[in-house]
């Protein structure tokens, strides 16, 4: 069995795009896998440390994750920040990361140009600090977006330049994680492409029906086909996207029939997705309110988590240090 990790952003809202993108995918791969999910805490200090709002964010995310479905039966779910094996394992790689190959990440030059004013090592480190992450496993996989691909790429540069180094074979290279089909992607309601957070044309999954129910009936559209068949405009075609992933064939079918006859009434395909966005996140926002609620479950998962992670950690760390010469007197 593979281990896979993913690491979470501590920026919690998901939206339908989250769900049908990667998480649902989370949410397979538990069963068939050895999977570490954590929240990257930790990473998050790069850009805005905020003392006010880092915990409600860490919250967040660990409290969508589980309402969503991800098991802590099944997988292992922690806050970065309670294995403190990783900050070791991440000095150490540091010792063995190059000024020149993390200045030209693309990822920092980003950052260094959105925020001239806090170009900080830990944003010049942050490919070693996941690196450390990965490694700390000795993950096989990795789901990542096309944004993280290069942090992969180093991330194998280091364990080969780790083993060649210490003249070891100790660290896998980890591979990206492959879902063997391709990812939904979800299309915002303004008739731009993707779902996204900062392009504000979201669905959240926490979303209360009313708010969902205003969205969509806000989405874009226009005054109808004229000519029978026709083809849709991309605003229309993603209203139709969502509908194929949240409501059934035949609902499907009959709104595109009735696009195809010219007879669609766009307020009643906007009922009927708001109606089967509501059926897909209501589970998941009730869910969500219990266990946000919950101190005590949340407590539990967290503390069993944490312990799984170390014990995954300890098996990592302890050689490394051995490896590098650290000897008890
Ligand atoms: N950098 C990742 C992101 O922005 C989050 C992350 C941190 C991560 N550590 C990781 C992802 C380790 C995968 C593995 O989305």
């Amino acid at each position: 069995m593979d281990t896979v990790l993913s690491g979470i952003r501590s920026t919690g809202n998901l939206h339908l795009g989250n769900y049908y993108g990667a998480l649902r995918n989370f949410i397979r791969m538990q069963h068939e896998n050895n999977c570490f999910f954590f929240i990257a805490d930790y990473h998050s200090l790069t850009t805005q440390p905020d003392p006010k709002t880092l915990h409600e964010n860490v919250k967040e995310v660990l409290c969508e994750y589980l309402a969503a479905g991800i098991d802590p039966n099944i997988a292992t779910i922690y806050v970065q920040s309670d294995v403190k094996e990783v900050i070791e394992l991440y000095l150490m790689l540091n010792m063995h990361a190059y000024m020149g190959e993390l200045a030209k990440t693309t990822s920092f030059k980003e950052k260094a140009r959105k925020q001239p004013e806090n170009v900080n090592a830990g944003l010049l480190t942050y490919p070693t600090l996941m690196a450390a992450d990965i490694l700390l496993h000795n993950a096989d996989k990795v789901p990542v977006g096309k944004d993280q691909e290069q942090h992969l790429e180093m991330t194998r540069r280091f364990a080969r330049r780790f083993n060649n180094f210490y003249g070891v074979d100790f660290f896998k290279e980890p591979q990206a994680y492959n879902y063997g089909h391709e990812l939904i992607k979800i299309p915002g309601l303004d008739g731009s492409g993707k779902m996204g957070k900062s392009e504000g044309n979201c669905v959240y999954l926490c979303d209360e029906p009313k708010v969902i129910e205003k969205k969509m009936m806000k989405a874009l559209t226009d005054s109808g086909p004229t000519e029978m068949n026709s083809v849709k405009p991309e605003y229309i075609e993603n209203l139709f996207t969502i509908l194929k992933v949240v409501s059934t064939p035949d609902t499907y079918d009959y709104f595109n029939e009735e696009w195809n006859k010219c007879e669609i009434r766009y307020g009643d395909l906007k009922k009927q997705l708001a109606a089967d966005v509501i059926k897909v996140t209501t589970p998941i926002r009730e869910r969500y309110n219990e266990i946000s609620n919950d101190k005590a479950y949340l407590h539990k998962v967290v503390t069993e988590g944490a312990e799984k992670a170390r014990a995954s950690a300890l098996k990592t760390i302890v050689p490394v240090r051995e490896i590098m010469g650290f000897k008890p007197f």
